[in-house]
């Protein structure tokens, strides 16, 4: 016998100098969730995730960039909500605060995402605003969108997660943010979004009012080749990372992306995804940090440069102690 493969695996030492796949904490964003609230609020959908208060929120972002996650990023839970998600666009909204509290905590030049999106502002629960008869108005969305991520530009954010589907919005952004003097802040476009039964703990997360669903504006799971034509109006309209959500259920889709495009590829590990690992380790069903770093990894072998993830903290802690 000439090839024997299993050589190759022999020992701990001979597997890691030949692993394809590394999970680097710089690659890692964790998001957040912040409320105008005292002490931090346990998400019950998502063990191990809460509703960070300004002062926890501080915390977690300082201690994700001391253990050498590469950013965070940011969604607000605001106390009201009305038609057009108007506190989204306030400098004295939840979001914009959370973002400038957590600017003053991580220094200048540290990852910090807005998630641009008006799905936890508006009444309906929409990503969008609403027309007469209650279609989402794509068009009318996009100066929402801009306006809101020149409003969290100023709060100090400086990349800018797209996550609400609407067919223009990177353009729109990007016009908002340069004619405002941004230029050099970073748009993550949710490109290749699928309409996901997943999301449902997010929507916990998110006290979020939707009835019904996002199927007129987020892919269909069936479809793939349409998840590359999303990726390059994307790309045509100035997109600096292209992102795909969720993952595990898409990585044919994130490879597709990683082989298609010139740019980095982004990959959300999502709430729903998130929890099912939680919750079977939690019955002692499966080994809960073995399911986790094959989990990350299988996303960045796919071809996802970047990972966002709500384990970013604890799995770079894991990487330093060399675990
Ligand atoms: C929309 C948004 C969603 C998520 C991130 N941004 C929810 C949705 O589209 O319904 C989901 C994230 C997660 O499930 O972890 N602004």
């Amino acid at each position: 016998m000439i090839d024997r493969p299993r050589r190759l695996r022999q020992s701990a030492a001979m597997r890691a100098l030949v692993r394809e796949t590394q999970l680097p904490a710089a690659s890692m964003i964790l998001p957040m969730f912040v409320r105008d609230i005292d002490a931090p609020v346990a998400i019950s959908s998502m063990p191990g995730v809460v509703q960070h208060s300004f002062a926890s929120l501080a915390a977690a972002a300082l201690e994700a960039k001391q253990c050498g996650v590469g950013g965070v990023m940011l969604f607000g839970v605001p106390a009201e909500r009305d038609e057009q998600g108007s506190e989204a666009c306030e400098p004295s909204g939840i979001l914009a605060r959370g973002l400038r509290a957590i600017r003053q905590a991580v220094g200048d030049d540290y990852i910090v995402c807005a998630d641009i999106c008006l799905d936890e502002f508006t009444s309906h629960g929409h990503c969008g605003v609403l027309t007469a008869d209650g279609r989402v108005d794509n068009d009318a969305t996009l100066r929402h969108y801009a306006d809101m991520a020149v409003v969290c530009a100023q709060a100090g954010a400086n990349m800018m997660g797209l996550s609400g589907m609407m067919d223009g919005q990177v353009g729109a952004v990007r016009e908002a943010l340069d004619d405002a003097g941004f230029q050099d802040v970073v748009i993550l476009a949710y490109s290749a979004k699928y309409a996901s039964a997943f999301y449902g703990p997010f929507r916990e997360a998110v006290q979020s009012r939707l009835e019904g669903d996002r199927r007129t504006y987020q892919q269909d799971p069936g479809n793939r080749r349409e998840a590359m034509r999303e990726v390059r109006l994307d790309l045509e309209q100035g997109a600096d990372i292209v992102m795909v959500k969720p993952a595990l259920p898409y990585l044919d889709i994130i490879a597709d992306t990683h082989a298609s495009s010139d740019v980095p590829v982004a990959a959300y590990v999502i709430s729903g995804e998130y929890s099912m690992i939680e919750a079977a380790a939690e019955k002692g069903w499966i080994d809960r940090r073995a399911a986790i770093m094959e989990a990350l990894t299988s996303v960045r072998r796919a071809g996802a440069d970047i990972i966002v993830t709500y384990w970013a903290t604890e799995v770079a802690q894991w990487l330093k102690e060399g675990k």
